[in-house]
């Protein structure tokens, strides 16, 4: 019975979360029949279609009904709710599991996107997997035959950093269970723990008691399932008592690892990325995916890569194998997820692809032990061969020896009746189930306090009651009445809890850390009911008071992880309006709304690995900040950000700064490291496998802006310029010139400068870049054994050109001077020059790097020495892949821009033509006027070439270079400004001073603003006077 058939693919989209609606997100999805459309929040024209087998709609027409399920909102509603979804995907599991196939359903999404919902469920909304479970047990209830027997094992696997851990299991396994293979299964989990089961109810408890593992499993970190993958196998016999024959089917249900938000940048650089495990697996199964899709399509593929990682191993059957496969793939509707929706999208459309041939597994009882034997019959002789072969073959004789006795175990449990292992399993329930009643006494009777866990999946699973009277918290179990909790920062008594007289209080012991509601606590505090408790550094929980307190239908999962992170950064004066504007209708902007989360998920993770540090003795600070990457925009624009974390040994005071990704990378090794420390492994690294050592390098300190606007007018300009930090703070000045010159490096005089910048069109454009001093070092006042250097990019010149590097001065003298050429000077290079600016960065060195290399490496030069420019097109950021839908907004930007620049031309031919016929009758004056009349009019005519020019063209010129010098100070000014941060809100001094200076800021500008248009308009008005004097002196003459 082989059919093959392609996987299965539903799409479902979910709600807006709290923070998405707080932010006010614009859905950028829409549902019709089974396409789905998703919108570039960029650019609305730009949609990409896609179809799948099934697509739900499960973003809105939804209420909640009495029993706090989430239902359709009509009968026009079209929304999908989870018994939709069962019915469609759960039922057909049912179906083929009946039927004898294997099955396999996997969720694949970005993290918080909604796979643990559809699979598991929140509540009383029941995913797929308990929906079909129960569904399980009623069929087989209600399908009774005197000589058939149903048989249902449930078994609990997590899969994290490429170990496997039973969830079901109460014993410690350090190293994780051992994937092994054998001909007749292939891949399987030695050791697994397979619950017989006969009612729903115990399939319900083991998956509680498996996720309270998963929360206890590691020590102090706070585990996510969004990097870990759960697998749950219901295994499913029908034995067919009188025939001898057993019909089989596995029942795989997977709730992948959230697939994490992919920038491009960040740990791709990291030396330590290829030798973790982080995603592995996930990326591992998008090969695997790929590999398959190919093979569909008619590729010839040599290899699938599936023993490259532990999921793929133990998915092998399931893609392109003995299963009916399906796959539901989970995405946000909010404009800030428009990436990774898309990219989800594209996963699922590629897994549609897959064939897979399932059989019906149905094999005679006595046949599969006869098969078995025959098997162990040719081990054994295989074994007693190798032994008497002499050779050394420890390992392989060890392999065969546990084939041997798997199979052994095997046969034993298939003669092993299904009745005794059930009274077993019986037993261990009832004690579980007596755990179970007594804790919804419990609930009942006493406060508590729910753990909250950054996966909303993982929360309210650990419940610490608050009995009457004096409770001590902490690690340690002396006292008698002790609630006995672990996690980083915890003090052996941390604090104490009274349950008095109706009300309960919070005491920290010394220097113990607690928080309530985001707020450091310092002495005794009363509880009340919701408050957000945490111990330590990351022990987290939601404070539920008496029953009297609680109102029946309180949604506790609101109050989850990034609602206690989010109060927690607004505490320290960080939340969303801090990061950027918001663009009316209090509408955040999507970058914005993404780098907050990223903040806010990446703050307690610094916390943590703060911890970790100290507890190996490492000495070094972690920090995170976020960086204004338009700090490295040539037009100074101000909205993309990232966060950032800076590293700081604080012996040496060596500083590193790692990406988001990078920092994200590190802390999975370290956790693995910490891990192996806590469970008492010597832990010895070499530097080359320490995520704790980097080579020394070269640290980014700020950037300074230079307007090349005065190269479109041959003005030479004097600069003084700061580099701001990321922060928008000082670093630095900078004193350098920007000086156009002859091709031989002279520099071109005053009578050179142009009022028309189009005359050099055509043209060769020579000019250095002459960078002086570099003065008020910050990093080198911090401490002097330090260097700097500066680095800088020329227009759209591929090679960045660097200064030598000075060390230990706080001013730094540099005098470097190169030279430019662009050997034909085109209207792009002056539409450039006139809205973008020389961007350069202030690099810190330190003790032990070597600086950055200054060689020029392979630039052309002329046959002057000096650097040749020869294309003109903007340079994008490497890093920055443009897909179709940014290419068609660049496209009409572009039009929008060439329109504008016709115009301009227009413009530029009527004053060309002006000037040409003022030139004209200014030569025709110089012949006819008589020399002595002319001197005495004060009337000079030069110019290096012999052109003539009038005195007014070249006041005009310096006025303008006036003007343009002072306009360079006020745009430094107001990027300094845009740039400047306020401190935390709480230390009030610190903002009255922050106020002060901004104010002082504001009125500087407005003062340098005033000066610059005023001298303008002095300065022109006196050239237009003078020009109507010599146009009236030119007609008395004529
Ligand atoms: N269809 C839906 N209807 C209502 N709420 C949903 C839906 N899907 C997801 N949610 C809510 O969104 C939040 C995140 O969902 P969930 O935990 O399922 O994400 P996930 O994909 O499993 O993420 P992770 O990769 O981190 O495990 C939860 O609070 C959940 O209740
Ligand atoms: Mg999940």
């Amino acid at each position: 019975m082989l059919s093959a058939d392609s996987v299965k693919v539903a799409v479902r989209v979910r709600p807006f979360n709290q923070m998405e609606k707080d932010a006010g997100s614009r859905c950028i999805i829409s549902v019709v029949l089974n396409s789905i459309t998703v919108c570039d929040p960029r650019n609305r024209n730009n949609t990409k279609s896609f179809t799948f087998d099934l697509s739900y709609w499960s973003h809105s027409a939804f209420i909640k009904n009495e029993e706090g399920i989430l239902i359709p909102d009509g009968p026009t509603s079209r929304y999908a709710d989870q018994r939709r979804v069962f019915d469609d995907l759960g039922q057909e599991v049912l179906n083929n599991a009946w039927k004898g196939y294997n099955a396999t359903l996997l969720a694949y999404g970005q993290t918080g996107s909604g796979k643990s919902y559809s699979m598991i469920g929140y509540g009383p909304d029941r995913g797929i997997i308990p929906l079909t479970c129960d569904e399980l047990f009623k069929a087989t209830k209600q399908n009774q035959e005197h000589d058939k027997q149903y048989q249902i094992y449930f078994s609990m696997l997590e899969i994290y950093n490429e170990k496997v851990i039973d969830l079901l299991s109460k014993s410690k396994q350090p190293g994780g269970l051992k994937v092994r293979e054998s001909p007749q299964k292939g891949f399987y989990v030695q050791d697994r723990k397979s619950v017989p089961c006969e009612s729903y109810e115990q399939v319900e408890q083991l998956m509680k008691e498996g996720n309270k593992k998963r929360i206890t499993a590691s020590t102090n970190i706070n585990t996510t399932s969004s990097r870990s993958h759960m697998i749950i196998t219901i295994q499913f016999k029908q034995v067919f008592l009188k025939d001898h024959l057993t019909k089989q089917s596995d029942i795989n249900l997977v709730d992948l690892a959230g697939s994490e938000r992919q920038k491009t940048s960040g740990s791709e650089g990291d030396r330590l990325r290829e030798g973790t495990a982080i995603n592995l697996s996930l990326t591992t199964l998008g090969n695997v995916i790929s590999a398959l899709a190919e093979i569909a399509m008619g590729k010839k593929v040599l290899h699938v890569p599936y023993r490259n990682s532990t999921l793929t191993k133990l998915l092998q059957s399931a893609l392109g194998g003995n299963s009916k496969t399906m796959m539901i793939a989970t995405v946000s509707p909010a404009d800030s997820c428009y990436e990774e929706t898309l990219s989800t999208l594209r996963y699922a459309e590629r897994t549609k692809n897959i064939q897979n041939k399932a059989v019906v597994n149905e094999n005679p009882t006595e046949r599969l032990i006869l098969e078995l034997r025959a098997e162990n019959t040719k081990l054994r002789s295989t074994i007693t061969k190798l032994r008497n072969s002499g050779q050394m073959v420890e390992e392989e004789t060890k392999e065969l020896r546990w084939s041997l006795a798997e199979n052994e175990l095997q046969m034993a449990e298939i003669q092993t009746s299904w009745v005794q292992r059930l009274e077993q399993a019986r037993k261990e329930w009832e004690q579980q189930y007596q755990t179970l009643t007594q804790e919804k006494h419990m609930i009942q009777m006493f406060p508590y306090l729910s753990n909250v866990n950054v996966d909303p999946q993982l929360s309210a699973f650990v419940k610490l009651f608050i009995q009457d009277g004096e409770t001590v918290i902490g690690q340690s179990r002396r006292s008698p009445q002790a609630i006995v909790i672990k996690g980083f920062g915890i003090a052996d008594k941390h604090a104490t809890i009274t349950n008095l007289d109706n009300k309960v209080t919070l005491e920290p012991h010394g220097q113990a850390k607690v928080t309530l509601n985001g707020v450091l606590v310092l002495t005794k505090v009363q509880l009340r009911h919701l408050d957000r408790v945490i111990l330590g550094s990351n022990s987290i929980y939601l404070y539920v008071g008496f029953l009297s307190e609680r109102n029946g239908e309180e949604d506790f999962s609101k109050y989850d992880y990034d609602f206690f992170q989010s109060e927690l950064a607004a505490v320290e004066g960080f939340d969303r309006d801090a990061l950027g504007p918001a663009c009316g209708n209090k509408k955040v902007d999507p970058s914005v709304l993404a780098v907050f989360l990223d903040y806010i998920r990446v703050k307690p993770m610094v916390v943590e690995v703060n911890q970790i540090s100290e507890e190996l003795n490492k000495d070094l600070k972690f920090e995170l900040e976020v960086k204004n990457l338009a700090l490295t925009d040539s037009r100074g624009q101000d909205l993309i950000k990232e966060v950032m974390v800076k590293v700081t040994n604080k012996m040496t005071h060596q500083v590193w700064v790692w990406s988001r990704a990078k920092f994200v990378n590190r802390k999975f090794i370290m956790e693995d490291i910490y891990q192996r420390f806590i469970d008492g492994e010597n832990i010895s690294l070499d530097r080359e496998s320490d995520p704790f050592w980097d080579p020394i390098e070269a640290v980014h300190l700020g950037t300074a802006y230079v307007w090349l606007q005065s190269l479109n007018y041959c003005i030479a300009m004097e600069e003084h310029v700061e580099f701001h930090n990321s922060q928008g703070e000082e670093e630095a000045i900078l004193q350098m010139n920007l000086v156009p010159c002859t091709p031989t490096g002279q520099p071109l005089g005053e009578d050179e400068i142009l009022i028309d910048p189009t005359e050099l069109v055509g043209q060769r454009l020579d000019f250095q870049v002459q960078i002086t001093q570099c003065l008020g070092i910050k990093w080198l006042k911090q401490n002097i054994e330090r260097g700097i250097q500066i680095r800088y990019h020329v227009l759209n010149h591929p090679h960045p050109f660097h200064t030598k590097p000075v060390w230990n001065t706080v001013n730094a003298r540099i005098d470097q001077v190169m030279q430019f050429t662009v050997k034909s000077v085109s209207q792009e290079l002056l539409n450039y020059l006139q809205n973008h600016a020389l961007v350069l960065d202030l690099w810190g060195l330190q003790e032990g790097c070597i600086g950055i290399s200054s060689s020029l490496g392979e630039v052309e030069l002329t046959d002057e020495g000096s650097i040749i420019i020869d294309d003109v097109t903007p340079r994008l950021p490497s890093s920055v892949e443009i897909g179709d839908d940014q290419l068609s907004e660049l496209y009409i930007k572009l039009s929008k821009l060439e329109q504008e620049i016709e115009l301009l031309r227009d413009v530029n031919r009527t004053l060309r033509e002006d000037n040409v016929t003022m030139k004209d009758t200014l030569k025709k004056m110089i012949s006819d006027a008589p020399r002595k009349s002319l001197q005495h009019m004060n009337i000079q005519a030069f110019g290096t070439k012999g052109t003539p020019k009038a005195s007014y063209e070249v006041e005009f010129a310096k006025a303008l270079k006036a003007f343009y010098q002072s306009m360079n100070r006020v745009r430094s000014q107001l990027l300094g400004l845009r740039r400047h941060r306020p401190p935390d809100e709480d230390d009030v001094d610190r903002l009255r001073m922050y106020l002060d200076k901004q104010t002082r800021v504001i009125k500087d500008l407005g003062e340098s603003f005033e000066l610059c248009m005023n001298t303008l308009k002095n300065d022109v008005s006196h050239i237009i006077k003078k020009k109507k004097e010599h146009t009236l002196w030119s007609s008395v003459t004529k």
